[in-house]
């Protein structure tokens, strides 16, 4: 709900679909959740790197970066997560507008607030990438010692240690990366993204 009153929505005389025209691809929000050490952050770094390549107009918002600029306000209670993934839907919504196929790389643990980022966009503008990888596997790699602080009592509300992570219901794409390679993980996001016309 918005705070303000008496604003009026001014339109711009270029539309979101001719620059989808001019960059000759749709725009999209590529929207991977999964826990901490799952890997969100990997594929999509090679994600992004290749459709650069390819020419397409991409960017990537990503939950440690984005949380040291924009969100640095916002803790991990389940109120401050919610409005981290309710300000990156609403970046996302921008980006969409400005023709950019967007990747972003949050555990984003809520269905409800994923869903909450659907329902803003219009439909086919958001594909939810389950990157699934188990509890014992990422803690295992923990790339960040993370867990292990977390174990240790240090880090309160941990994702996957004492704070819930809901896995998506009916994701467009689920990639297990205990399974399948980085380079496997990218083509299926690649091969969906061509199959259904985004590019
Ligand atoms: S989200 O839950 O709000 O979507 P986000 O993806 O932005 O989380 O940030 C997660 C990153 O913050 C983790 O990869 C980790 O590096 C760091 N982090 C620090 N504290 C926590 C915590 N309590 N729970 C989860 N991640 C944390």
């Amino acid at each position: 709900m918005s705070r303000s009153t008496n604003l009026i929505w001014h339109d711009s005389e270029v539309s979101k679909e001719q620059r989808q025209l001019r960059n000759n691809h749709q725009s999209v929000v590529i929207w991977f959740t999964g826990l901490s050490g799952s890997g969100k952050s990997t594929i999509s770094v090679a994600l992004e790197k290749i459709l650069h390549e390819m020419h397409i107009q991409s960017y990537r918002l990503d939950g440690d970066n984005v949380r040291h600029g924009l969100n640095s306000n916002l803790g991990f209670s389940p109120e401050d997560r919610k409005e981290n993934i309710r300000r990156i839907g609403e970046v996302g919504k921008l980006m969409i507008d400005a023709g950019l196929i967007t990747l972003t790389a949050f555990i984003s643990p809520y269905q409800e607030d994923r869903d909450y980022v659907r329902s803003i966009l219009e439909e086919k503008e958001f594909i939810e990438v389950h990157i699934k990888c188990s509890l014992k596997e990422c803690e295992a790699r923990d790339p960040k010692g993370l867990y292990q602080k977390a174990r240790a009592g240090e880090i309160k509300e941990f994702t996957g240690i004492n704070a819930p992570y809901e896995e998506p219901t009916e994701p467009e794409i689920v990639i297990n990366t205990e399974e399948q390679s980085l380079e496997e993980s990218v083509d299926i996001i690649l091969s969906y993204l061509r199959e259904n016309s985004y590019i």
